[in-house]
C-alpha cells in the first residue's frame, strides 16, 4: 500500500470533520477559540485518528462511524501537548513549526484552551448527534475507555511521573520507572485509539485483544521513538526543539539505555505489533504501515 498517500487522505478527512466540531464562541470568549483552532490547526500528523479508522478498517468496520471518537481523541492530544509545553512542565517554544500556545496567548489561555479541548472531547463522544448512530451502551464504553486512558491511570499519571522524575538520581529501577512513564504518558492514548476505532466497528473479543496488543507495542515504540528524536532529529522536520530531555534531565530510553539499544528496541516492539496481527487479512495493511512508519518517522 501507498503509505503516503493513505496518510493524505486520511489527515485531509480527519481535519475537515475536527473543524466542524471546534466550538464557536461569542466575542467575550473569542480568545479561547482561537487558542483552540491554533493548536488543534497547527499540522500534528493525527496519528491517534489516523490509527483509530485504521483499527476499524482491520475489522471490516465503516471508519466514518469512528470519526467522532477520533477527532476527540485529537482534541485530547492536542491539550496535553499544549499543557506540556507550559513553563512550569517542559518549558518548551516551539510546537508543530509553530510558537506554543502559551506563547501566543499567555498561559492563562494556553491553560484554559487545554481544559477546554479535554472536556469538549467528553461532550463529543456523549453527544447524541453521532453522524452514524451507536447505541447508548457502546458510547459509554468508549467514554470510559477514553477517560480511563487520557486520566490519573493513563496519560496524566505519565506526565507527573515524567515531571517528578525529572534531574533526580537515576536508581536501579530506572528502567521499570521509564517503562511505566512511557506506557502512560503516551502509550495509554495510542492504544486506547486502537481500541475504540477496534470497538466501534464490533471487533470480536479476540480480535480486539490482538488489537490491544499492536497499539501496546506500538505506543511503547512511539515514545522511544520521540525519545531518539530528541536527541538525534533535525528541529526543522520535527517542529519543535531538540535536546531539550538532556536539558531538563528527563529520565528518556536513550538517557536509560543509550541510542543503539532504543534503536533496537523500537524496532522489536514494531516488529512484535506487526505480529500481533498475524490472523488479520490485508484490511489490516494500514495498521502494519503505521507501525513501520512509527520507527522510521523523521518526525
Ligand atoms: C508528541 O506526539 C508527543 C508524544 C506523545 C510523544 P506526536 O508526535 O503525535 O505529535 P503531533 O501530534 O504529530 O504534533
Ligand atoms: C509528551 O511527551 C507526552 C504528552 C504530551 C502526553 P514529551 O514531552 O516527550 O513530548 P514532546 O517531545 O514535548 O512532544
Ligand atoms: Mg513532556
Ligand atoms: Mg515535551
Ligand atoms: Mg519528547
Amino acid at each position: 500500500m501507498n503509505l503516503k498517500q493513505y496518510l493524505t487522505e486520511r489527515t485531509k478527512l480527519i481535519e475537515e470533520v475536527l473543524l466542524t466540531y471546534l466550538p464557536t464562541l461569542p466575542k467575550v470568549a473569542e480568545q479561547l477559540e482561537s487558542a483552540m483552532r491554533y493548536s488543534l490547526f497547527a499540522g500534528g500528523k493525527r496519528i491517534r485518528p489516523i490509527l483509530a479508522l485504521a483499527s476499524a478498517e482491520a475489522v471490516g468496520g465503516d471508519p466514518q462511524a469512528v470519526l467522532p471518537a477520533a477527532c476527540a481523541l485529537e482534541f485530547i492530544h492536542t491539550y496535553s501537548l499544549i499543557h506540556d509545553d507550559l513553563p512550569a512542565m517542559d518549558d518548551d517554544d516551539w510546537r508543530r513549526g509553530q510558537p506554543t500556545n502559551h506563547k501566543v496567548f499567555g498561559e492563562a489561555q494556553a491553560i484554559l484552551a487545554g481544559d477546554a479541548l479535554l472536556t469538549h472531547a467528553f461532550a463529543i463522544l456523549a453527544s447524541p448527534d453521532y453522524p452514524v448512530p451507536i447505541e447508548a451502551e457502546k458510547a459509554l464504553r468508549i467514554v470510559w475507555e477514553v477517560a480511563d486512558a487520557a486520566g490519573p491511570l493513563g496519560m496524566v499519571g505519565g506526565q507527573s511521573a515524567d515531571i517528578s522524575q525529572e534531574g533526580t538520581v537515576q536508581e536501579y529501577d530506572a528502567p521499570t520507572v521509564l517503562r511505566y512513564i512511557h506506557t502512560h504518558k503516551t502509550g495509554a492514548l495510542l492504544r486506547a485509539a486502537v481500541r475504540t476505532g477496534a470497538i466501534i466497528a464490533e471487533a470480536s473479543p479476540e480480535q480486539l485483544a490482538a488489537l490491544t496488543l499492536y497499539g501496546e507495542n506500538l505506543g511503547l515504540a512511539f515514545q522511544i521513538c520521540d525519545d531518539i528524536l530528541d536527541a538525534t532529529g533535525d528541529p526543522k522536520l520535527l517542529g519543535k526543539p531538540v535536546k531539550t530531555d538532556a536539558q531538563h534531565k528527563k529520565l528518556t530510553y536513550v538517557t536509560v539505555h543509550g541510542l543503539e539499544e532504543a534503536k533496537r528496541a523500537a524496532y522489536i516492539l514494531a516488529d512484535q505489533a506487526i505480529e500481533a496481527l498475524s490472523d488479520f487479512d490485508n484490511a489490516a495493511e494500514p495498521l502494519r504501515a503505521l507501525a513501520r512508519y512509527t520507527v522510521e518517522r523523521q518526525n
